[in-house]
């Protein structure tokens, strides 16, 4: 059984991790790694294959930055020579992102069965390029591996057959038990300087956050103002730091008055300091399914959520983009206003174990 598994941007790596581990275990299971390039800097891609013991990729398509379509359609162009040279059984994909639904295209096309992990997750919020791509993923998938009830319930209304779908947990998690013995060895608190007393950790990339100057700045004014409570760490990623540098002002991007802010880091430091965060504020999907895990409280800096089960079980709260709201339920978490919540089911460090169970029982 010949399998070619797809990462292309940082979030697939992590997710990626635990399944080509899995597969390498059976010999009668080949698997490639192509990597698209879609991320390409050091510590967006690179570093995560060193923390993670990702094999280094058959395959690196090197598409790079672009428009969405430029780079969906590079993506396609690159990945049809590969599918064509190596013929695989089956092509797997992970999340939500451009290469994730660029993949799949090709793939159904050549009529190679495509499997998606993470399926059914939905914001209902078609400004997402994210909700694009998981939409049209989802309907051209011949196995969706799923981690919450609530996305079984999205695909069967949008009339996926009960039968392609399984429920097996979450390999995000997976991914986090792996690295967390690393994770906790890791010094990064000391160089940063972050041993004594809270602190809260931030990150932001969403362009409906960051592309916008005047949303932008509401959330930098809100995140200051938290930082006189608590120390602010903010690894800022590429995206956000472009938008930062155009905003022109002092105020924002310097270290100063509590926050620090960082180049994105790799997965085993930011791992550690999720473990020691006394607050997570994000707009990312990953972190508020890892602080639902990890029972650390989440703000997440959004109206809506394609994981309504880290609200409705988890840790995690929505409170959009209005600073008054956003430094409000800051000030009660940080006074120990919070709720425990519980882990999803099936969120045991095992979906990866599943998913290659049911795929072998499949190709047998
Ligand atoms: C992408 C995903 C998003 C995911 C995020 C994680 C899509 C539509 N979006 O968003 O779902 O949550 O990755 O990071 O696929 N850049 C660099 N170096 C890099 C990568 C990007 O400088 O290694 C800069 C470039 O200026 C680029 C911009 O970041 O134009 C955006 O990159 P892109 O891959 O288009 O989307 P992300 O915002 O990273």
């Amino acid at each position: 059984m010949k399998v070619v598994n797809v990462v292309g941007a940082r979030p697939n790596f992590m997710k990626i991790a635990p399944i080509t581990r899995e597969m390498n275990k059976f010999p009668e299971i080949h698997s490639i790694l192509v990597h698209t390039g879609q991320h390409y800097d050091f510590e967006m891609s690179q570093s995560f294959f060193q923390d993670l013991d990702l094999p280094k990729p058959d395959f690196h398509l090197d598409v790079g930055s672009g428009s969405h379509a430029v780079q969906t359609a590079k993506v396609m162009m690159t990945f049809e020579e590969v599918l064509e040279r190596e013929k695989p059984d089956l092509v797997l994909v992970v999340g939500d992102v451009n290469s994730t639904l660029a993949c799949a295209l090709v793939a159904a096309k050549l009529r190679i069965p495509v499997a998606h992990v993470e399926a059914g997750l939905r914001s209902f919020d078609r400004t997402m390029p994210e909700e694009v791509n998981r939409l049209l993923t989802d309907q051209l998938s011949d196995l969706l591996f799923v981690t919450s009830p609530d996305a079984v319930d999205n695909l069967l209304r949008e009339g996926i057959a009960r039968e392609k779908i399984h429920s097996v947990g979450n390999v995000m998690i997976d991914s986090l038990c792996l690295c967390k013995e690393k994770a906790v060895a890791s010094d990064v608190r000391t160089r940063l300087g972050l041993e004594d007393g809270p602190y809260v950790l931030l990150t932001l990339h969403r362009p409906s956050n960051v592309d916008d100057p005047v949303i932008l700045r509401n959330i930098l004014k809100s995140i200051r103002q938290i930082s006189s409570r608590a120390r602010v760490l903010f690894p800022v990623h590429p995206r956000t730091a472009a938008q930062i540098r155009s905003l022109r002002d002092p105020e924002f991007g310097s270290n100063s008055n509590g926050i620090t802010f960082t180049n994105p880091l790799g997965r085993i430091d930011f791992l550690n300091l999720l473990l020691g965060a006394s607050l997570v504020m994000t707009d990312s999907g990953g972190i508020q399914e890892e602080t639902t895990f990890l029972q650390i409280p989440c703000l997440t800096l959004r109206d809506n959520t394609e994981r309504p089960v880290t609200v409705s079980s988890g840790t995690n709260r929505l409170v959009g983009t209005n600073p008054d709201k956003i430094l409000q339920a800051a000030i009660e978490v940080l006074s120990g206003d919070w709720k425990r919540g519980q882990i999803p089911e099936l969120w045991d460090g095992h979906a990866a174990e599943r998913i290659v169970e049911i795929l072998r029982r499949e190709f047998r």
